[in-house]
Formats: C-alpha cells, sequence, structure tokens
C-alpha cells in the first residue's frame, strides 16, 4: 500500500473563529453540485425545493453530495476553492454503496458470504476507485437490521442478525477507511440511525416503534460495531421512533451516540430529514425543525435549508448557542484536515488512473469472488455441478441476458456487466450456448403477452442437455423507496419455469433478488436452485463458475426466506411464546400458528448448501458449569462425506433458557469456515465466555444472569444439535 505524505496540521480552530455564523452554517449544509457548478446535474433522491440560496451562501458551503468523476469533482473543488473566502476545501460525499465502477454484489448478498475477508476487500476496492473519482466520503455502511422481506432496502443491509451485521459493519469501515494511510481510502458513515429498517408492514420510511430493551439487543450493535472500528460519520435516519424523528431524537442522538458512546465525530441528516419532521407533525415550522435537529446533536444538514434560514435568529434569542454551532463546524474541518483536504483538495481524484483502475481485471476478479462467495445454493437433486462436457445448453429467463447490478450501484453500468448468458459461453467455448428470454422482465411479465415466449423457451430447453433459469426480481425492484406486498415469482415466471422443468430434469434456477423472495410456487419444479442476489459486473462469470463446478457455493442466507409474504416478518431469532408450535406440521389447536402455512420459513438464516455433504457430530462441553471469569469450549467433529474438496460453515447459537426477561430461541455466537478433504475430519472448536451470554435488561443493564444455557452447533440456524450448561 502507497503511503501518502499527511496534510500539514491546519489551525482549524482560528478558521471557525474567523467565520461569520452564516458561514459556519453554510459549512453545516450540504447540496448537490449543481448549486456550485450551474451546468452540472446533481443527484436527486429525494424531494427536490428551492432553497434560497444566496452567492455567499453557496461559496462558503460545506460539503456536496452525489457528485462523481474526477473531472466533475476536480471542477467543483476549484470553484469552489475560487470563491470561499476562507478557503475552505469542500467534502464530496456520495452513496457507494457496492462499488463505485467495478459492482460487487448487494450488500444483501455480501452478508451471504458470512466472510469478512472479502467484504473488506471489496470495500477496499470501491473506497480505492471512488477516491480516485473524487469521493472523500461514502454513505456506507447501512447496518439496518431487517426482518421484513417486504422492504426495498433489505438488498442494502446486511441482514436480520445483529452479530453478522456487526462483523460485516466493522469489515466494511475496515476496508473503506484503512487508517487513511492512503489516498485510496475514504471516510464512511454508517447509517441509518436508529432502526430504520424495522419501519412498520416493511414500507419504507414508515414509523417505528419498539422498546428500548429490543432497540439496544437487536438494533443498536451494528452501528456501535462500525463506530467502535472507527467510522468517521453518522447518518441520522428518515423514520421515528417511538414517536420522535430520529433526525430530532435528543435522546438518540445525544445521549446514546454522543454521550453513552463518546462520538464526537459528524452527524448527518439523512436527505431533506430536518425539514421532513414538519412533515411528522413533530415541528412546527423549519425554526424548530432546525433547533430540534442540532440540540439533538447532528452536525450536517443534507438536502434542507433549516439551518441556514433559521439558525441565525435561534442563536441572536439565545435558543441555541453558538459554542455548539461551532463544535459542528470544528468536527467538519477535523475530517477535512484528516483527509489531507487543505494541502491537496483533489485528493486522489485522476482522470489517468480513472482510465487504468475501473473495471481493471484485478477489480474484476474480486468482484467475481465476492459473486462466487455471496451465492446461496438452496436445493440440488444431484444435478449440479453441470458436467463441463455438454454438447448443448440454453440459458432462459427475463435475467439471462442482462447484467444484473441491483440499486445504489455507484458509476457501474449494467451494460458493462457480464451476464449468466454471456458467462457461460465464456466458459464453455465449444458448447452451444442459447438465450431465451422466456418471459418478461419486472413488473412487465404481468401482461398477457409475456406467456407467449413460454412455450418457444420449453422447446429449446427440451433439446438441450441443461438449462439455466434466470428468475427473480429486477435490479429496480427493490431499493430505497421500493417496498412491496408480493414478494413471490411472478405469475408468467412460474408458468415459464413449469414448462421448462417438465421437459428438462437437467435445471437450475438463477434466482435474482434484492430480499427474500417466497419461492413455494416454483421449488417442487425445480431440481436445482441457487440465490445470486443481484451479482453485480462479473455476476454472469460467477453464476457459469458456480454451475459447472470451477468453485463451490460458500454462501448462507442472511435472512430467512419466507413461505409466504403473510408470514412477514420472519426470522430465527424470535422470542418463545408461551403456546409454542409443538408439532413440525404445526397442527395442535391453541398454539402460535396460522391456520393456513407453518410458522417456519421456507429456507432458514443461516441455510445453504454445497457440493459436498459434511456430518456434523455431537457437542462436546469441556464442562457444564462456568462461573463469569471463565470459559468453555464447545467442541464438534466435522466430517467430509462428500467426494470434493470443500468448506463449510460451522455455526455456534446460544440459548438463555430462563432469565429475567423472554430471551429468543437461539441467538448466533460465532461461525466458523473450515476446509477438509474428502473423508477428513477436524475438531471445531467455540469458547463460550461470559460476555457471549450478556444481554440487555429491561433494568437497563448490559449483563448475564445465572442458571441453564444451551449451546447448538450446526450448519444452520435450524440446528437441534445442543449441549446444556449453567452459568454459576
Ligand atoms: C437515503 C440515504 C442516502 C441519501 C443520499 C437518502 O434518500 O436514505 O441512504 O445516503 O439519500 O443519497
Amino acid at each position: 500500500m502507497t503511503v501518502e505524505k499527511k496534510g500539514a496540521k491546519m489551525n482549524i480552530k482560528k478558521i471557525v473563529a474567523d467565520m461569520s455564523l452564516r458561514q459556519k452554517l453554510a459549512q453545516l449544509s450540504q447540496y448537490t453540485c449543481d448549486f456550485i457548478l450551474k451546468d452540472a446535474e446533481g443527484m436527486i433522491t429525494g424531494p427536490a425545493a428551492a432553497f434560497n440560496l444566496t452567492a455567499e451562501d453557496v461559496a462558503s458551503i460545506g460539503t456536496v453530495l452525489g457528485a462523481c468523476g474526477a473531472e466533475l469533482t476536480n471542477k467543483i473543488q476549484d470553484t469552489h476553492l475560487a470563491e470561499d473566502p476562507h478557503k475552505i476545501p469542500l467534502l464530496l460525499m456520495a452513496d457507494i454503496i457496492h462499488g463505485y465502477k467495478t459492482v460487487y454484489p448487494i450488500p444483501l448478498g455480501m452478508g451471504a458470504t458470512f466472510d469478512e475477508d472479502i467484504v473488506e476487500e471489496c470495500s477496499r476496492m470501491a473506497a480505492k476507485e471512488a477516491a480516485i473519482g473524487g469521493i472523500h466520503v461514502t454513505f456506507s455502511p447501512m447496518v439496518d437490521l431487517v426482518r421484513d422481506a417486504r422492504w426495498g432496502r433489505c438488498m442494502e443491509s446486511t441482514g436480520e442478525d445483529a452479530y453478522l451485521n456487526s462483523k460485516m459493519a466493522a469489515a466494511q469501515v475496515r476496508g473503506y477507511q484503512g487508517n487513511f494511510e492512503s489516498k485510496h481510502n475514504i471516510a464512511c458513515c454508517v447509517k441509518h440511525f436508529a432502526a430504520y429498517g424495522a419501519a412498520e408492514a416493511g414500507r419504507d420510511y414508515n414509523s417505528v416503534d419498539m422498546s428500548e430493551h429490543k432497540l439496544r439487543e437487536y438494533y443498536l450493535p451494528a452501528y456501535k460495531a462500525a463506530i467502535d472500528a472507527g467510522c468517521e460519520l453518522v447518518m441520522t435516519a428518515f423514520n421515528t421512533l417511538n414517536g420522535i424523528p430520529s433526525a430530532g431524537n435528543k435522546w438518540l442522538v445525544n445521549d446514546i451516540l454522543r454521550e453513552e458512546w463518546g462520538f464526537d465525530k459528524i452527524v448527518i441528516s439523512d436527505y431533506n430529514s430536518f425539514r421532513e419532521m414538519i412533515e411528522h407533525g413533530y415541528c412546527a415550522d423549519g425554526r424548530e425543525a432546525a433547533e430540534k435537529a442540532v440540540k439533538a446533536g447532528n452536525d450536517i444538514e443534507m438536502m434542507s435549508n433549516t439551518y441556514i434560514t433559521c439558525m441565525e435568529s435561534l442563536v441572536a434569542d439565545g435558543t441555541v448557542s453558538e459554542e455548539l454551532i461551532d463544535k459542528a463546524v470544528l468536527r467538519v474541518l477535523k475530517l477535512k484536515e484528516k483527509l489531507g483536504l487543505f494541502d491537496d483538495p483533489a485528493r486522489g481524484a485522476s482522470i489517468e488512473d480513472e482510465k487504468t483502475v475501473f473495471l481493471c481485471e484485478e477489480h474484476r476478479a474480486i468482484a467475481r469472488k465476492a459473486a462466487e462467495k455471496s451465492a446461496v445454493l438452496l436445493k440440488n437433486n444431484d444435478v449440479l455441478p453441470f458436467s463441463k462436457s455438454i454438447k448443448k445448453i440454453v440459458v432462459i429467463g427475463p435475467y439471462a441476458n442482462k447484467g444484473m447490478n441491483g440499486a445504489w450501484f455507484g458509476m457501474g453500468s449494467e451494460a458493462e456487466s457480464m451476464t449468466v448468458f454471456e458467462g457461460v459461453k465464456k466458459l464453455l467455448p465449444d458448447c452451444e450456448v442459447l438465450y431465451l428470454a422466456g418471459c418478461k422482465a419486472g413488473f412487465a411479465e404481468k401482461a398477457e403477452n409475456s406467456y407467449d415466449l413460454i412455450e418457444e423457451a420449453a422447446e429449446a430447453a427440451r433439446k438441450a442437455d441443461a438449462v439455466i433459469l434466470c428468475i427473480g426480481e429486477d435490479s429496480f425492484e427493490s431499493g430505497e423507496a421500493f417496498s412491496k406486498t408480493s414478494i413471490s415469482i411472478p405469475d408468467a415466471q412460474v408458468e415459464l419455469v413449469k414448462a421448462v422443468t417438465s421437459v428438462n430434469r437437467n435445471n437450475v434456477a438463477a434466482i435474482f433478488c434484492g430480499r427474500p423472495l417466497v419461492l413455494t410456487d416454483i421449488e417442487p419444479y425445480l431440481s436445482a436452485m441457487a440465490v445470486m442476489w443481484q451479482p453485480g459486473t462479473e455476476g454472469g462469470s460467477a453464476c457459469a463458475n458456480l454451475f459447472f463446478g470451477e468453485c463451490d457455493f460458500e454462501g448462507r442466507l442472511p435472512m430467512s426466506f419466507p413461505r409466504s409474504v403473510g408470514q412477514c416478518p420472519v426470522f430465527y431469532n424470535y422470542l418463545k411464546t408461551g403456546r409454542p408450535q409443538e408439532t413440525p406440521n404445526g397442527e395442535t389447536p391453541y398454539r402460535t400458528r396460522y391456520l393456513d402455512c407453518l410458522n417456519t420459513p421456507l429456507y432458514s438464516f443461516g441455510y445453504g448448501l454445497s457440493y459436498n455433504e459434511f456430518e456434523i457430530s455431537d457437542i462436546a462441553l469441556s464442562s457444564d458449569k462456568m462461573n463469569s471469569d471463565d470459559s468453555l469450549i464447545a467442541t464438534v467433529k466435522v466430517k467430509n462425506v462428500g467426494q470434493r474438496k470443500g468448506k463449510t460453515l460451522i455455526q455456534l447459537y446460544i440459548s438463555d433458557v430462563f432469565a429475567s426477561v423472554a430471551r429468543p430461541v437461539k441467538e448466533l455466537r460465532e461461525y466458523k469456515r473450515i476446509e477438509l478433504m474428502p473423508g477428513e475430519e477436524s475438531d471445531v472448536s467455540f469458547e463460550i465466555s461470559e460476555e457471549m451470554l450478556r444481554f440487555n435488561t429491561v433494568s437497563g443493564e448490559f449483563t448475564s444472569e445465572k442458571g441453564l444455557f444451551k449451546a447448538y452447533i450446526g450448519a444452520d440456524s435450524d440446528t437441534e444439535n445442543c449441549a446444556e450448561f449453567f452459568l454459576i
């Protein structure tokens, strides 16, 4: 890694002292680049409003949203520096969520890797490309825990589990920021604080109402993990939490984030969220919104103008102290100084590097590895891997010859992404590879004429040695504001699956999706099924490599896949009830159950197959008792009973059997990946410490309670392989 010269120390306190209040407020305001360059186009992801900024305000703006590309960002920076009376460089921020130009799988797919190394490597690559494109800060990691597959932003989260999300959050921070040893590191911003992923009914921007116990147990840990890993910024969320919009929630931002967790870096609003406190019915006007926001602990206002238009009068009448504003400005300048912008305002931005680094072979290889590791094999009736010596294969479906990047694809383009059809052709140059759409993509397949293509596809499938069906949902069917009430496979695709699988048993479905889908309608017909998520630039290549056994499946589900949308939210670590559904068929009356569906998801959290079979032995515990300064070792023997060298993910879950508050049936506490040769057996051990047994009590302590616990070790969250022990 190249070590760059760190910026010389600036007297940033002096700069703050020299600034007028109005200039400070502009420094704390974020707008799109068209405010600075009149002929540029700003990235609008929310309501566009007239902000009524004066030319002086524009000259003193502190940060810019969503401008990308070295030429543009350099122009913005130069134009700004020529105007800014204090010559304070801009911080350029953008949503680099799963790659800048080289796109890797959506974050939900990255969660499925259960592999912090690849997550860190991908984030480092994204940071490098983004820095070259002139970005200083990314609005990532998004760590909102999500349990409801209807929510469109599932795609942006690493899933339903606080432990996994925390690991993934920290890995992303390490990857983006490093230790800022290079100008190719960028600062990152954890979001959306807090509990944005718990939007009622899975509808984006909707309210969240939950106990503090639940918030602290499940929703807060991943934000904290990102902060502990050194994350430079926090973004407050759109949603109300127990009636109070996060942007103006003093308890959340000031008391928990700032005071309890000691976070003294930048807090930024979400897009227009200060002004939206008026819509929420929490503030009467911009003046009240500005006061609530700054007193809650926010620093930067994104895409609204309550600070700039109202704060001067709030300071003048003593409602807000100027000291509070100064502290916020200082935080912003500190980050600019840390990134070396005062010395080198262009930083990593380089038109030359854009030509050589973007989509380079090294980066494509990282994206391909990530796409391979993120894929989850759900079913395989001995058809996969396909033989590479087949003569004819047909790739069918609305997503068979389409790059699949998903939402928030940065500066990437689906036209540059390898499709499954192209990936198979590349891998098998001597095989006849055909492509047929079979039906239309996205919502359009609901159109009548979408069924017309099915017969032709089935006819081609009948004559082929193998079939890959590329189905699911389109890139634009998940993401911000893209919640859905139907998450089943659309009818035309179901009919396509039935027609094709009835004439060719050598079939696999590659499921593309930005959220868990209901696969109940297609699962019985398919011989094999794998979730590819939205895999990005190298998705097609990864798909071909996986289906033809060039690599094995390693991914595990980071969210449960429901049997029916009516089960949502369905997740593995639910609380015990007084009337559990005791029989696997769920027929016992007066129990917690549905009349028409089992309680369990179709595929559970942590589930995923590979081309090998592994046997996991009973658990051996080093003791059945431990005290609080002690630990236990829980060991299983894992044996590769398959034919190939292969990896598997061994997962440790713990259940607190009795406590002062009802506890989940089990919770993930650690995982380990192990690689074994055919026939090889090895011990996998986990150290269970008292810390792993702690939880947030309803009286506000984070502690463990003595009593009975169960340790589960298995291949997924359904495992019944358990051993009991006591904390004494
Ligand atoms: C999203 C944020 C994003 C911001 C800036 C908002 O609409 O909620 O996640 O960072 O826009 O693009």
